[in-house]
């Protein structure tokens, strides 16, 4: 099977390097931006890739909804294969792809979009036909994941952390969306429309990390708790879907813990199997890469859909997920929800909560920002 890859960044010379020796697959042109010439191959023309009979499947590694979401609908529409590593345009558009992919006769398919080398879509994808997946998510940023264990076993400092996980090439290319929690929100999107059949693009929440401070990290460490950035999608018992991201803090004792430097970890409870784990690199050129080469391989072996095309588009609803948190306020400041302690730190004040929704504790950190009021807070997991 001869493969266009479309962008020649961090993953993209992964995917064409891989191509190289890969079983059965084979690399094709390259496109790459106007101007840039060190891709082999290379091609700044979509149509000329669509038109091209040689070429079975596109792979899409560039990032952004646009140009890439016309290049998909190109690419599928002249009866040619498409995988992506790229969250953004599934979140975006994912139905509507997967929708004509299967008018074409054609796969879509998007591992590497969500849990980098971990083959986490995948498995669920196959899971999904034997048993009904009841909740997903976990750790699905290595940004943040490589900046958090940094800042807690090693003392780097917020912007050192951030200025090496881009070095490494983890972070997107604005870390934006990786920082503030959009990044794994995207993931845990993907993740419920397969699990689910239902892709959440309203109602969401997502808390980041970019108010974990310093003073934050010693006092975590004085209470024996370490945090991690965890989505976190399901199913309430109304049938309804839930999808959010925001700081959790664990016992040392806890899984997540021991999830280091850019690893993920993603995980699905389904009603017959109960909790599978998977651990592994979430970013980073080869791993997403491989993902990306996954993909490729198992349309090559006759699988065509993650996404099925009867997928809705839902709001999410996340009024009644409800945890305790731990709330950092400037001290003095008032915190408008049930308290169980307060233990004052310097010009601080940690709070924790009796049982609040998620919505709720989202909602009140959003209106004390809106005053002035500097916030961090993290859901307290066991
Ligand atoms: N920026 C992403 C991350 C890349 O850090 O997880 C992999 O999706």
């Amino acid at each position: 099977m001869k493969v266009a890859v479309l962008g020649f960044g961090t993953v993209g010379v992964g995917v064409y390097e891989m191509l190289k020796s890969a079983d059965g697959l084979e690399a094709g042109p390259v496109l790459v931006r106007a101007g840039k010439d060190d891709a082999p191959f290379k091609v700044t023309s979509m149509e000329k890739i669509a038109q091209d009979p040689s070429v079975d499947a596109v792979a899409e590694v560039m990032g952004g909804v646009e140009p890439a979401f016309t290049y998909a609908c190109c690419a599928l529409k002249a009866g040619k294969h498409f995988v992506t590593s790229n969250k953004a345009l599934v979140a975006a558009k994912g139905p509507e792809l997967a929708k004509l992919a299967a008018e074409n006769g054609v796969g879509f398919l998007f591992s590497a979009a969500c849990g980098g080398g971990v083959p986490f879509l995948h498995n669920m994808a196959l899971a999904v036909q034997s048993d009904e997946i009841v909740s997903v998510g976990g750790i699905l940023n290595g940004t943040t994941n490589y900046m958090l264990d940094n800042m807690q076993s090693s003392g780097l400092s917020y912007a050192d952390a951030l200025s090496d996980a881009q070095k490494l090439g983890y972070a997107e290319a604005d870390p934006t969306a990786d920082v503030t929690g959009l990044d794994a929100l995207r993931k845990i999107m993907l993740a419920c429309a397969v699990a689910f059949n239902a892709l959440p693009t309203e109602g969401l929440l997502n808390e980041g990390i970019d108010s974990f401070s310093a003073d934050d990290v010693a006092y975590l460490r004085s209470v024996g708790l370490t945090c991690r950035l965890i989505a976190s999608g399901g199913k309430n018992e109304d049938g309804s879907v839930y999808a959010y991201v925001e700081p959790v803090v664990f016992p040392g004792s806890a899984a997540e813990c021991s999830v280091l430097k850019n690893f993920n970890m993603a995980r699905y409870n389904g009603k017959n199997s109960g909790r599978i784990v998977m651990i592994g690199q979430g970013a980073g050129r080869w791993p997403t890469a491989s993902a990306v080469l996954r993909d490729l391989s198992d349309i090559s072996c006759g699988r065509r859909v993650m996404m099925k095309p009867s997928c809705s588009v839902v709001s999410a609803n996340n009024a009644s997920c409800c945890h305790s948190y731990l709330v950092r306020l400037p001290a003095g400041e008032k915190l408008d929800l049930p308290i169980e302690s307060c233990e004052a730190r310097g010009n601080a004040c940690y709070v924790r909560t009796g049982n609040v929704s998620v919505k709720q504790m989202h909602e009140k950190a959003a209106e004390l920002r809106q005053a002035g009021v500097q916030v961090f807070f993290a859901a307290i997991g066991e």
